[in-house]
C-alpha cells in the first residue's frame, strides 16, 4: 500500500474520530514501517489500546493480552515488535527466546507491574507455604518465575477454577482478584503485614478480613495484593449514576480492573478484546467503555453506527508511549530489545505456558 492508499484507507476508517492532519502525517509513517517490517521479516502486535492510527495500520495482530501471547507463541518471523507494554513484551520473550522482542519505548511500564516484586511473592509463599500462587501477566518475569500458573483478564475465573485448589494466592491486582473471588464463591484476605507502607496505611474496607493470625481457621480464601491499576482504580459508581441519568438507554461496559462496586453496576464486564466482541454484536445505540480511552476511539471507528460515549475517558500513561515515530525507529535502530535472564525466562515459561493451555 502507497502513502497515499494508506491515508485513504485510514481516512475512511477513522475521519470521524482523528483530524485529517493528523491522518497525512501519520500515513506516511505507517507506510515507512511497513516497508521496513517486510524487509527484516518483523511481526508487529499491537494492543487493542493503541492510539487509532496506529492500531488501524502497522499491527499484523492486535488483541487482549491472551490473544497477543498466543499470537507471540506462534509467530515464525524474526523479530517481534510489541506495540503494548513492558510486561506485554517480556510475555513475548518467555514464549520465544530465539527471536528478537522489540518495545517502541522503553518507559512503557504499567502501575500494576510496579506493584510488587518477586521478593514480595517469595514473601507470600513463606507465609502461606503450599498454597498455589496465580500472577496477573500484567507483572514483569521475575515475578512470573515466582509463580504457578499466570493469568489474564479473559482467562482469570477459569484459571482459578482449573486449581482446584480452597485457598490461591492471586497477584497483584486487588480489584481483579476481588471480581474474581466474587465470580469464583472465594472471599478475600489481605496480608497487610507484607505489603510495604504505602500500601499498608491505604484505606481498608471495613468488611475485610486482614487479621493473619486467623489464617488456618479460614477456608476458601483468595490471598492478594493491593496493587491497582491507575487508569481503571479511577472510575466511580458516581461516574455510572451521571450517565444513567443523562442517557437511560446506555450500555455499560467495564474492564474487570475497574474495582467490583464498579463492575456491578455495569452492564458487562470482560478483558478488552470482550468488550470489543459485546459492543459488535449488541444492538443497543449507545455505550460507555470504562477502560483506557483509545480504545474507545477504536471501537467507535468499527462501529460507526453507534455512539461511544467518551465520559469519564483516561488515557494510560505507559500505552502511551508507544507511537508510530518510535516503532519506526524501532525497526529502523532495532531498539529497544527485550531480554529475559534463561534462568528466569525458564521459570516464568512453565507459569505463562500453563496459562495458555487452559485457554
Ligand atoms: P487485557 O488483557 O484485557 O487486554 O488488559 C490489559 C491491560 O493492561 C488492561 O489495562
Ligand atoms: Fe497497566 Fe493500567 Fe496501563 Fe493496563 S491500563 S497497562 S493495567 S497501567
Amino acid at each position: 500500500m502507497n502513502e497515499k492508499e494508506m491515508y485513504q484507507a485510514l481516512k475512511q476508517k477513522l475521519e470521524r474520530v482523528v483530524p485529517d492532519v493528523e491522518l497525512r502525517y501519520k500515513a506516511g509513517l505507517a507506510v515507512e514501517i511497513n516497508r521496513l517490517k517486510k524487509e527484516k521479516n518483523a511481526v508487529i502486535l499491537g494492543h487493542n489500546y493503541m492510539e487509532p492510527a496506529l492500531f488501524y495500520s502497522i499491527p499484523d495482530f492486535v488483541g487482549d493480552s491472551l490473544e497477543l501471547s498466543r499470537k507471540a507463541a506462534q509467530t515464525d518471523k524474526d523479530i517481534i515488535i510489541f506495540c503494548g507494554v513492558k510486561f506485554m513484551a517480556e510475555t513475548a520473550k518467555i514464549l520465544n527466546p530465539t527471536k528478537t522482542v522489540l518495545i517502541p519505548s522503553d518507559k512503557a511500564g504499567c502501575s500494576l507491574a510496579e506493584s510488587i516484586t518477586a521478593d514480595d511473592v517469595r514473601a507470600l509463599k513463606a507465609r502461606f507455604p503450599g498454597v498455589p500462587v496465580v500472577t496477573y501477566v500484567n507483572t514483569y518475569a521475575d515475578v512470573k518465575a515466582e509463580s504457578d500458573i499466570c493469568c489474564t483478564s479473559g482467562n482469570a475465573a477459569a484459571v482459578v477454577q482449573s486449581l482446584k485448589a480452597d485457598t490461591i494466592i492471586f497477584l497483584p491486582d486487588e480489584y481483579l482478584a476481588r471480581n474474581v473471588a466474587k465470580e469464583t464463591g472465594k472471599h478475600i484476605i489481605i496480608p497487610t503485614s507484607l505489603l510495604s507502607p504505602h500500601f499498608r496505611n491505604s484505606q481498608l474496607d471495613a468488611n475485610e478480613n486482614n487479621d493473619e493470625q486467623k489464617w488456618g481457621d479460614e477456608r476458601g480464601a483468595m490471598i492478594c495484593w493491593r496493587g491497582r491499576c491507575e487508569v481503571h482504580e479511577k472510575f466511580t459508581v458516581q461516574d455510572i449514576q451521571n450517565v444513567r441519568a443523562q442517557f437511560p438507554e446506555v450500555v455499560i461496559l467495564a474492564h474487570p480492573e475497574c474495582s467490583p462496586e464498579v463492575t456491578a453496576a455495569s452492564d458487562f464486564s470482560g478483558s478488552t478484546s470482550a468488550m470489543i466482541r459485546y459492543v459488535q454484536e449488541t444492538k443497543a445505540p449507545q455505550y460507555l467503555i470504562l477502560t483506557e480511552c483509545s480504545m474507545g476511539d477504536n471501537i467507535a471507528a468499527a462501529n460507526p453506527d453507534k455512539d461511544m460515549l467518551r465520559l469519564c475517558a483516561v488515557r494510560c500513561p505507559h500505552m502511551n508511549q508507544i507511537t508510530l515515530e518510535d516503532t519506526l525507529e524501532s525497526l529502523k535502530q532495532t531498539r529497544y530489545i527485550v531480554e529475559v535472564p534463561e534462568e528466569i525466562r525458564m521459570r516464568a515459561f512453565k507459569a505463562v505456558q500453563r496459562m495458555i493451555a487452559i485457554g
